[in-house]
């Protein structure tokens, strides 16, 4: 193998960065090319492709985003646009293939292997962290930590006014940023997709914590479970007290990559271009307790993660 590309696709995460920069130089490293390829998939597509140097990766480590920018491509799920990516990738010589993404961009990349018999090798990133397959996907700790400066700061605002907030935070159609960062803020009460909840059992627990002298409270919904002012609405007619809601949003996708998201960056990058040096094909990076290993990329939509309900169990215990 002499000359592999990359690209960055679907929503941004913080670590697609330094991820990047890890494929980058360590494929050089070890003797290849490396093609960085623009706006995920569509640059495939449009012939978007520039050389990446050991220097074009520098001084990225500590950014947000993606420097090749990324796309939600439709026209690639075609059959003309998978034919049409397979034939850039032939006609530049590209003999293998990091996709930097979610388990839509993995379907993909699957597909593209497939067409095309050029292996590809993913690294998950979504700010979800709801790829099967692996227990951690870049840029997860950063939104976590974003969320939870936020908590913390509206929590301020709740305690000098005595006042209910409602938060809400993304993660699609599942729960994980919610009961992570609702855990960590110290959440009154948490709502999560997996879940179902009766909006009156939460008023009630708000009361119960009142009664026993809580002055403010606040509620993390994930925007899967209620968006925040359904919830804050009916918590004010419910309860008769004051609610604001706040949707934390897009602040959660940007930012600058926590140590964890820049060491699993660095860690599933160089993996990646381990794995195509292998010759291994259809395989992603994947982590297991400490360990960085490789999974089948349909492990991503074949093996779906699994909430872990006892964080919520520890937190209505800790609410108190
Ligand atoms: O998958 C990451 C994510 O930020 C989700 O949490 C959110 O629901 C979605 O992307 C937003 O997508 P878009 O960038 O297309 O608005």
């Amino acid at each position: 193998m002499k000359r592999i590309g990359v690209l960055t696709s679907g929503g941004d995460a913080s670590g697609m960065n330094p991820a990047l920069r890890a494929v980058v130089r360590s494929a050089i490293v070890h003797g290849l090319e490396v093609i960085g390829i623009e706006r995920g998939y569509e640059g495939l597509l449009n012939g978007w492709l520039k050389p990446l140097s050991l220097s074009s990766v520098g001084g990225i480590i500590n950014r947000g985003g993606t420097i090749l920018r990324t796309a939600r491509s439709e026209r690639f799920k075609t059959d003309e646009g998978l034919q049409t990516a397979a034939q850039t990738l032939h006609d530049n010589g590209i003999e293998g293939l990091v996709v930097i993404g979610g388990d839509g961009s993995f379907r993909g990349a699957v597909r593209l292997e497939e067409v095309s018999g050029v292996a590809v090798v993913g690294i998950p990133a979504t700010i979800d962290n709801d790829i099967g397959g692996t227990e951690y996907t870049l840029g997860f700790d950063t939104a976590l930590q974003v969320a939870m400066d936020a908590i913390d700061k509206i929590r301020d605002t709740a305690d000098s006014f005595e006042r209910i907030f409602v938060i809400e935070v993304m993660g699609r159609s599942r729960g994980f940023i919610a009961a992570a960062v609702g855990l960590a803020g110290g959440a009154e009460a948490i709502l999560v997709p997996e879940i179902p909840f009766d909006p009156v059992q939460v008023c009630e627990r708000l009361k119960q914590g009142m009664a026993r002298g809580k002055r403010s409270a606040i509620i993390v919904t994930a925007e899967g479970a209620a968006r925040a002012q359904e919830v804050a609405t009916f918590v004010e007619m419910y309860l008769r007290e004051e609610v604001r809601a706040t949707v934390l949003g897009y602040t959660q996708r940007g930012g600058s990559p926590t140590a964890t998201d820049r060491i699993m960056g660095a860690r599933f990058g160089a993996l990646a271009v381990d794995l195509l040096l292998q010759g291994q094909r259809g395989m992603m990076t994947a982590a297991h307790g400490d360990e960085v290993l490789a999974v089948p990329l349909r492990a991503s939509w074949e093996q779906p993660r699994v909430l872990d309900e006892s964080l919520l169990k520890l937190n209505e215990v800790l609410a108190s």
